[in-house]
């Protein structure tokens, strides 16, 4: 059986490209377009202006610093920052800067998969913060965080910021705050960020930005493909096609093929047949109203406890802790 020999012996970027683009309809898994393009490309994304996002949630961190280090920690108790994909850090240091100020005492410690990103993150903080305790952790989120509760009785709030979430579906999202609430203690806090659902126009040109950028991070999973599979992707042959459905809150990335043909991916022995405008499902972005939020917490064990929002209502970092 040559299929599952093949199979078996898959990286997970192999087994999961295999398994979307033998799908029907096709899709990719976004979790994948942050090789060191994407991650550049994606850094473009968010300096750009239509990417209302990032500055939302600066704007939050930055001008209501006093409420949300009132409510991390009311009377000067210590509290660790646990940060989930912490990225760049960039949102987070203006955040910690304001509570260096205020002389909060906390500890930052940013978990992620990526050995590298995590690494620049903790040279650039030791320069910009001298002062401030970090503890980096590389590796699965959850693990490390029930890791950390065995050993450290502080409160732990665990930031997932940018509206992460909205890349993933129900199940997933599901997983997540279940396998959350699993490790979290009492006290603990998570802090999350979620896109509010508003004017499409808006959306559409955050997602379907006129500099190309989102189009480029797009292509560039199928050039990752093409270089990590061996595979024959011709850039040329696909467009980038944005949606946002105003009922379920969905913006979703396709790149259509403009005409039938077959890639074909040397590393899975396979080959893919396109026909013409056929999609490939290339990444969801949710947008949420304050009730879908409300009802997430419930439904995960979880209350609502305090909600920050920027100016214009675009954006919410919502407080949560687990129900007694
Ligand atoms: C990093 C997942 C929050 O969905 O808005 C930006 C990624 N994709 N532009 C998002 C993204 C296209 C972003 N997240």
């Amino acid at each position: 059986m040559k299929v599952e020999t093949v199979d078996t012996a898959l990286n997970p970027f192999a087994k999961d490209t295999l398994l979307g683009l033998s799908a029907q309809p096709k899709f990719l898994y976004s979790k994948y377009m942050y090789d060191d393009m994407g991650s550049r490309l994606f850094q473009q994304i968010m300096q750009m202006p239509e990417y209302y996002l990032t500055d939302c949630e600066y704007e939050i961190l930055d001008q209501q610093t006093k409420e949300i280090q009132h409510t991390f920690s009311g009377n000067g108790q210590e509290f660790d920052l646990i940060e989930l994909g912490a990225g760049d850090g960039l949102k987070t240091k203006v955040l910690m800067t304001h509570f260096l100020e205020q002389h909060a005492k906390f500890k930052y410690i940013p978990i992620d998969i990526s050995e590298k990103a995590t690494r620049e993150l903790v040279t650039s903080l030791e320069n910009q913060f001298p002062e401030l305790a970090v503890e980096e952790r590389v590796g699965d989120y959850f693990q490390m965080i029930r890791e950390l509760n065995k050993v450290d009785f502080n409160r732990k709030i665990i930031l997932f910021l940018g509206s992460n979430i909205g890349n993933y579906d129900d199940q997933q999202c599901h997983d997540f705050f279940q396998d959350l609430a699993d490790v979290m203690n009492k006290n603990d806090m998570l802090f999350i960020g979620f896109d509010l659902k508003k004017d499409p126009a808006v959306i559409m040109q955050a997602y379907n930005d006129p500099h190309g950028y989102t189009r480029r991070f797009n292509l560039n999973h199928l050039l990752r493909i093409n270089r990590e599979l061996d595979g024959n992707f011709d850039l040329e042959n696909f467009i980038h096609h944005e949606t946002y459905n105003p009922v379920d809150g969905v913006a979703k990335s396709h790149l259509l093929s403009t005409c039938e043909h077959t890639v074909t991916l040397n590393a899975l022995q396979r080959q893919f047949h396109f026909k013409q405008y056929e999609p490939i499902v290339m990444e969801m972005s949710r947008k949420y109203d304050l009730e879908t939020i409300h009802r997430l917490a419930t439904l995960n064990g979880f209350r609502v406890v305090k909600n920050f929002f920027d100016k214009r209502r675009y954006f919410v970092d919502s407080v949560w802790q687990l129900n007694s």
